[in-house]
């Protein structure tokens, strides 16, 4: 997620158990890769991870040496992207834009391929818009041009974030491809991650905004799953406020102490999301400039909780508010369309658990 996945954040939830850690997606005009802020996209995180680097663009031949410049300075994968709406991309005719020209996206997936050398995976919407749903017709070029894998985000370009993902169009690409297919869109639970898994047959699930906040999201799903654990074992033996303290001291390091304060305030508005008191923390934490101040407010701000009792809370609490809201998350199943519909009311409670 550009503006949130940063190295340091990718580090965190790495050590949680996240499988891979796309970067933020970096334009395929290598001129502008001397940038800061491209430099700082393009810098790998220190877990001992494949580094993905996606890249955005149009011009198949820019890409091609975008794709050749990444792995050349350590991209383990290349990721094209073809999700992004926002207007900027999208008036260049790149990202989600790309969806509209199944020919170009054909040129870009062959020369990309060619030109990287590693492997080169793609994320994709369902389509364009509701009447333009040609997901699936995507997902065949890139498996018939060489593509390694497709993430697929439930959504067309024309809904943008809004409405919830649907998961038939991912099912349908699933059945048609043999290539890896990872499925996205409000994942925010392990139970959710299980259900959209059995629905669409995907090969893994990709999870973007549950995971602001709650980068422990990864190992609740690998508990979930029972994957064999490939967390940070020193993370279990760490409160939830000394993650949040560390997570800060790497913003810090990472950009600097005055662009890492004012980066820092976003993360520590979703950490503080759910706690109660949250508001007017977050009013005060906007309005400190200093590292020293910003990490006196999250010491005093998140209580020194060993994980598990942390846990114990933020879960009853969830339990009783799951109660009231009547959250439920229901597939149904509609005999003609196979429509997928995860339905649910009122957010779920963060649980704060972790993995052994
Ligand atoms: C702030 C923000 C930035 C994003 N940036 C990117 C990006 O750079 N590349 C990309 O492929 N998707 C990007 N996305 C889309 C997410 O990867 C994901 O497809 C989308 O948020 C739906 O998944 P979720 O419901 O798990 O968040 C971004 C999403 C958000 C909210």
């Amino acid at each position: 997620m550009a503006g949130i996945s940063d190295a340091p954040f990718r580090d965190l939830c790495a050590r949680f158990g996240a499988g891979l850690t796309p970067s933020e997606m970096i334009t395929s005009d290598t001129a502008l890769w001397t940038t800061r802020k491209t430099r700082l996209r393009l810098r790998a995180h220190k877990s001992q991870r494949p580094e993905i680097v996606q890249i955005a663009g149009y011009d198949p031949d820019m890409m091609a040496s975008a794709a050749a410049e990444a792995a050349s300075l350590g991209a383990a994968v290349v990721d094209i992207n073809l999700g992004c709406p926002a207007k900027k991309v999208c008036r260049r005719a790149a990202g989600s834009a790309l969806l509209k020209e199944p020919q170009l996206v054909a040129r870009i997936f062959a020369r990309v391929v060619a030109a990287a050398g590693v492997p080169v995976t793609a994320k994709i919407r369902t389509g364009w818009c509701a009447e333009s749903r040609n997901g699936l017709d995507i997902a065949r070029i890139a498996e018939d041009n060489g593509v390694a894998a497709v993430t697929v985000h439930g959504r067309t370009r024309a809904c943008k974030f809004s409405g919830q993902a649907e998961y038939e169009t991912i099912r349908r690409i699933k059945r048609a491809v043999a290539i890896p297919v990872i499925a996205n869109g409000d994942i925010d639970s392990a139970e959710k991650a299980r259900a959209v898994l059995d629905y669409t047959g995907a090969d893994g699930v990709m999870i973007g905004r549950a995971a602001r906040g709650r980068p422990w999201i990864f190992a609740e799903l690998r508990k979930h799953f029972r994957c064999s654990t490939t967390t940070d074992e020193n993370l279990s033996l760490t409160s939830v406020r000394d993650i949040i303290l560390e997570h800060l001291d790497s913003l810090y390091r990472f950009y600097g102490e005055s662009t890492g304060v004012r980066v820092s305030r976003k993360h520590l508005a979703w950490y503080a999301e759910h706690q109660a008191g949250g508001r007017r923390f977050r009013q005060r934490v906007m309005a400190v400039e200093t590292a020293t101040e910003q990490l006196r407010l999250a010491r005093e701000f998140f209580a020194d909780e060993a994980h598990e009792a942390c846990a114990e809370r933020e879960r009853s609490r969830g339990e009783r508010r799951a109660d009231k809201n009547k959250h439920e998350t229901i597939i149904k199943k509609e005999s003609q369309e196979k429509e997928i519909q995860v339905a649910v009311d009122g957010r779920q409670e963060p649980v704060l658990r972790h993995a052994h």
